[in-house]
């Protein structure tokens, strides 16, 4: 099989590694893609909101599967143009049409839906551009810190958690007034709730589904929890406080509802559904659905997979994945982001990267890189994402860390207390 892989992050990397692993694969194909997958296929220059150019890679490559990494495409209609279009309308693509992606992109559209299906998720009201008087009255109703979050895409700055009643009602109004633009002329308002956080991923072929090993990732980039918050500083999985009842709890009372809800609402969802949870007293609460898989934590849980994804894929696209297996590594995987200085802030690019080849038991998915006359280069405020195994995190996480202490570029950080709070 040929397979087109869409996007360019660590997230990428790591799909294609394992994919990779099939024997049912010939060629493997990434778009854009980084300096990393040029090593495991052939990267595509292309813009992956242009669906007429991803249309033509297809039919040039005679690609048969396609897996949509990010979730702007698919909140722009990807999965519904490839299927409308003669040509491309027998290739399944791994990755939700624009009905099933609404779930990520756009909150009100989530919560409407946990509450008409029962999903646990906090108390909300959603508000429009001219009701900040309502909107005011309903945090009045809330207690400190106070979660706003713009109902649209807003590449993950659109969530602000304030604790100042005052800071909140102005920056609500800023919202309501295009602060993040359209994205946030409709905000969600919501209770706070207050737990460790955990990231679910279930792959489904709209009927069917597997649950994939659970993940935690670390947002802020600095250690003990701190500083500014990221796209991911790092991931670890299994984790420890998810044992089989809590697991059952999230089966039961988010994983099956869900599923149910999207069948129940005429939408066929074929690709991975992302459930940001937190752990409230030992019960899971839903904190957002993403319609894709995370990253940093893909970097961790394809490391945690035995079976052959590719066979997994297949029983997406042909309606029988509960005829496959699904068999985890007992092992503890995680991985270390090493980012550029000054992320998530300004930062320079272009820094050469040496000591990737010192790097043994691990293994270096990247992120931000781009290859310049046999040099690797970084090009993104995430650079390279150092996985490793191990028998318990901890030894995972010091095999992580020696590794990465032997690559170097200008300005290289990473956080070494992931798994602290665990
Ligand atoms: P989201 O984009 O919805 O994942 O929100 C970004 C982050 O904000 C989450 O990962 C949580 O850490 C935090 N967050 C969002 N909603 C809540 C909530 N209701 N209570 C506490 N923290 C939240
Ligand atoms: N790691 C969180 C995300 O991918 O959204």
């Amino acid at each position: 099989m040929n397979i087109l892989i869409i996007g360019s992050g660590g997230r990428e990397h790591a799909l294609g590694w394992k994919i990779k692993q099939s024997h049912k694969v010939n060629k493997l194909l990434f778009a854009p893609g980084n300096a990393g997958t040029s090593e495991l296929g052939e990267n595509i220059q292309l813009n992956i909101s242009d669906f007429a150019q991803v249309k033509n890679t297809i039919i040039d490559n005679n690609v048969d599967m396609v897996l949509v990494g990010p979730e702007v495409p698919l909140v722009e209609g990807i999965s519904d143009y490839l299927s409308e279009q003669s040509e491309t309308s027998s290739i399944p693509v791994i990755g939700p049409i624009k009905a099933g992606a609404l779930l990520e992109g756009s909150k009100d559209f989530a919560k409407a839906f946990m509450s008409k299906y029962q999903i646990p998720t906090a108390r909300y009201q959603t508000f429009t551009t001219g009701q900040t008087n309502e909107a005011k009255s309903f945090l009045k109703t809330l207690e400190a810190p106070y979660v706003l979050k713009a109902d649209g895409l807003a590449a993950g700055k659109g969530v602000l958690i304030i604790n100042d009643f005052d800071e909140a009602v102005s920056e609500l109004d800023q919202m309501l007034n295009g602060k993040f633009g359209d994205a946030s002329r409709k905000v969600v308002i919501e209770e706070f709730l207050s737990g460790v956080e955990l990231s679910v991923f279930v792959l489904t072929d709209g009927k069917n589904y597997k649950i994939l090993p659970e993940a935690k990732d670390y947002k802020r980039i600095g250690e003990g929890d701190t500083g500014l918050n990221t796209g991911g500083m790092g991931a670890i999985s299994p984790v420890p406080f998810a044992n089989q009842a809590f697991m059952q709890k999230v089966e039961e009372s988010v994983i099956k509802p869900t599923i149910k809800g999207l069948n129940s609402e005429g939408i066929n969802y074929k690709g991975f559904i992302f459930i940001g949870l937190i752990n409230v007293n030992g019960e899971p609460f839903v904190i957002e659905y993403n319609v894709r898989m995370g990253d940093p934590e893909t970097e961790a849980v394809m490391l945690r997979i035995k079976s052959d994804f590719v066979d997994l894929l297949e029983g997406v696209a042909n309606n029988n994945l509960d005829k496959k297996t699904l068999e985890f590594d007992q092992r503890s995987a995680v991985t270390v982001m090493l980012v550029s200085g000054g992320y998530p802030g300004d930062y320079e690019k272009g820094k050469t990267i040496n000591g990737i080849e010192k790097v043994h038991n691990s293994i270096v998915f990247h992120a931000g890189t781009t290859s310049d006359n046999g040099k690797v280069l970084t090009s993104g405020g995430r650079v390279l994402a150092v996985s490793s195994y191990g028998s318990t995190m901890n030894e995972a996480l010091q095999t992580s860390y020696q590794n990465a202490d032997n690559i170097h570029f200008d300005g290289c950080y990473f956080r070494r207390d992931l798994g602290f709070d665990l």
